[in-house]
């Protein structure tokens, strides 16, 4: 893929990071610049003053702010974490981009495929970084299963198959969250509630696990309670022996265990060698190794679980929070670009559009934005 970020040009040995937005998912982001050496948060803003002030006192940070251009106008910031609600990080990015500021900006990166890449020209053309983070390329199980597939330990990929099921939890986690977080993504402020931002995440992982693009895709989406749910996907890769589908389901009267949302994902890949397993990501439903991988030939079937490595949600946004700082430090380009983010937008756009149509799509045909039939308002 081609970068269309700029890298920034970045020349102190700390990064001043200010953080736009201190809502529901403020905390979980912020903890890996909070543990970062090389890293320093030193201003907040939130419209919500009393929200601000708390997360600045909880972070440490010295400078409160309600307005954002008042932020952005700070000459001891260097780059930001942008956390506002989706439908305003278009106008949040061009706003720091303008004033010069390196930006890791929340997934999804927009609601239109085309603001995504004015957001990715207008840093490049600031000479400044722009990057979106995505919490599941950082997660340690995942991380370790792309390696695992790019080194050959189940052959050839054939299929992949990404569960998402949405349940309930009494986790201290989602019963601290503020319902108004809410409110933007499940009315016309978002193209497709639930299914778009939890979702992004999913198509992230479609693309990003083997680096090769997504041609068409086929798709049945059902409207159901609150979100568009249950819904299933087939993917058809670059690669014509590659196959992928992705399920959505909600299971309202199933309870989970989780630290963080009612919600758990389970990614598995055949290959034709062998079959690997990751079997959590934001929960811990299943009493298994976090990743497995099975190989078998005429000698031998060999099953090697993976109970060993970090499977704590909270460590993919550590990481990927980290993973900004660190690249700022050493001029590399981070991920996810804008133009990687602008094909993720392309393909949740294209289950939408196949869902509507009842014909195959390619991702690749859309530039603007797709609903699902039956969203209300919008
Ligand atoms: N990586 C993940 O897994 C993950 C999880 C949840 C949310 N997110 C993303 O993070 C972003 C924020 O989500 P959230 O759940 O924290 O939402 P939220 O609504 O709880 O928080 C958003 C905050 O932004 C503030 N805000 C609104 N307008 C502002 C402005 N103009 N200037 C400054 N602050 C402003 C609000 O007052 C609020 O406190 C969204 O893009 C969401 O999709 C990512």
């Amino acid at each position: 893929m081609t970068p269309v970020s700029a890298k920034g040009s970045f020349t102190a040995d700390r990064v001043r990071l200010g953080v736009i937005g201190a809502g529901n998912i403020a905390d979980m982001n912020v903890a890996g610049y909070l543990e970062h050496d090389r890293c320093d948060v030193v201003a907040v803003c939130d419209t919500d003053k009393d929200l601000a002030a708390a997360a600045a006192a909880r972070w440490g940070a010295s400078g409160v702010f309600t307005n954002l251009d008042d932020l952005l106008a700070e000459p001891d910031v260097d780059a930001v974490e942008i956390l506002t609600p989706t439908h305003l990080h278009y106008d949040h990015v061009l706003a720091a981009v303008a004033a010069g500021k390196h930006v890791s900006c929340q997934k999804p990166l927009a609601n239109t495929v085309a603001e995504a890449r004015e957001m990715g020209a207008a840093a490049q053309a600031a000479g400044v970084t722009l990057r979106v983070s995505e919490c599941f390329w950082h997660y340690p199980p995942l991380e370790r299963a792309k390696k695992l597939i790019a080194d050959g330990a189940i052959g050839q990929p054939t299929n992949v198959r990404i569960r998402t099921i949405v349940g309930q939890t009494d986790a201290p986690f989602q019963a601290g969250l503020r319902a108004d977080g809410y409110v933007w993504r499940l009315n016309n402020l978002s193209p497709g509630g639930h299914l778009f931002d939890d979702m992004v995440h999913k198509y992230a992982l479609a693309l990003w696990l083997f680096d090769q693009d997504i041609v068409s895709v086929q798709a049945v989406v059902r409207r159901r309670d609150l979100f568009f749910e249950p819904c299933q996907a087939i993917f058809e890769y670059e690669d014509p022996g590659l196959l992928g589908s992705m399920e959505v389901s909600y299971a309202p009267k199933m309870w989970m265990r989780s630290s963080y949302y009612g919600a758990d994902e389970f990614v598995e890949v055949q290959g034709d060698e062998g079959f690997l397993w990751v079997t959590r990501c934001t929960g811990e439903m299943l009493d298994l190794p976090a990743m497995m991988l099975y190989r078998g030939d005429e000698k031998e079937l060999a099953m090697t679980g993976y109970s060993d490595m970090d499977s704590d949600w909270a460590t993919g946004f550590k990481r990927s929070s980290a993973h900004f700082v660190d690249s700022l430090l050493a001029g590399t380009l981070p991920d996810m670009t804008a133009e990687e983010a602008a094909k993720v937008l392309q393909l949740c756009f294209a289950v939408y559009q196949a869902g509507n149509s009842k014909l195959p799509v390619d991702p690749r045909s859309i530039e603007g934005s797709v609903t699902p039939t039956g969203w209300a308002d919008w």
